[in-house]
């Protein structure tokens, strides 16, 4: 992840994590980027996949395996994240599994504390070859409808500062007004907190909260010196309305079961809702700048 970061902050466009939950999302990342020519980093949700509520229990190895074999079969570069997992436990085995950067979610944890995490983390991690993003402040939650369900936290800039120095993080996500999972209307992004942490802090900034900005505020966030963007709801949502109107346009019980989930065809559910989540990522490539970029990093 880091050199493609760094590609990305010599050239001034953003790397996007859009985030996957099965594997047409997967794959759908990786017929994005090969279409577009652009690096990507793809990944999976710790805090999902070893969500407590979930009925049956995830294994990391399986999703770090099914990772990896699409990086290093696509024609693109690619970097594998496990992205924000509560579990320490979880992110050191998601580094026997193959994942080239993973994410601790501190929820609501103090400073001190994240440092100490997170000097662990860097450690094992870059014993192994891997690299770590964190995060500093707190995004608010919004809920269905727009309304925030948490008050999250901007990022101080100072605190920032120390933390990365402290810790030897890769990558900080900040907090400057976006809001995770947000449909519907747009956050504002604060700009002179941006300029500000981009002064102070030396790791590369992402900003995680990609469905909840408008293009014109990420393209002012890169240049202002972001370089990773993080996108997950408006994807899930792409893949929900591709099905609810493949059920709205096809009589499944005429067709068979066959051609409906596993041919490949027109008639295949998954390849609508696949095309679907490709498209919108090709379409953020380019607000992001990353379009055409993979020929050029070495
Ligand atoms: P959205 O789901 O709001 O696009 O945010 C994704 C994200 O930040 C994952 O880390």
């Amino acid at each position: 992840m880091g050199k493609l970061l760094r590609h990305a902050q010599e050239n001034k466009y953003a790397v996007g994590y859009f985030e996957s939950w099965n594997l047409e999302s997967l794959l759908a990342v990786k017929d994005a980027a090969e279409q577009a020519g652009s690096p990507a980093i793809i990944g999976f949700n710790g805090g999902f996949l070893g969500n407590s509520k979930r009925k049956v229990a995830e294994s990391i190895r399986i999703y770090g395996a099914l990772g990896r074999a699409v990086a290093e079969n696509a024609r693109v570069p690619m970097s594998l994240i496990l992205n924000e997992a509560t579990e320490v436990s979880l992110l050191m085995e998601a580094l026997e599994a193959g994942f080239k950067v993973i994410m601790h979610d501190n929820e609501g944890g103090g400073l001190s504390e994240s440092i100490r995490i997170n000097t662990a983390i860097v450690r094992a991690a870059h014993g192994v070859g891997a690299e770590v993003e964190a995060e500093i402040g707190e995004l608010p939650t919004a809920e269905i409808g727009g309304a925030l369900a948490s008050p999250g936290e901007k990022t101080d800039p100072d605190e920032a500062a120390r933390f990365v120095r402290e810790t030897g993080v890769d990558a900080l996500a900040v907090a400057i007004g976006n809001v995770h999972v947000l449909e519907g209307r747009k956050s504002r992004l604060d700009f002179d907190l941006l300029a500000e942490l981009r002064q102070k802090v030396t790791a590369p900034l992402v900003l995680h909260g990609g469905t909840g900005i408008d293009e014109a505020e990420l393209r002012k966030a890169i240049h202002a010196g972001i370089c990773k963007i993080n996108v997950g709801t408006v994807l899930r949502r792409k893949f929900i309305n591709s099905l609810k109107g493949y059920y709205q346009t096809h009589d499944v019980d005429l067709l068979d079961p066959g051609a409906v989930t596993s041919v490949g065809g027109d008639v295949d559910m998954l390849v609508g809702a696949r095309a679907e989540i490709a498209a919108e990522i090709v379409r953020l490539m380019r607000v992001f700048g990353s379009e055409r970029q993979a020929a050029s990093i070495g």
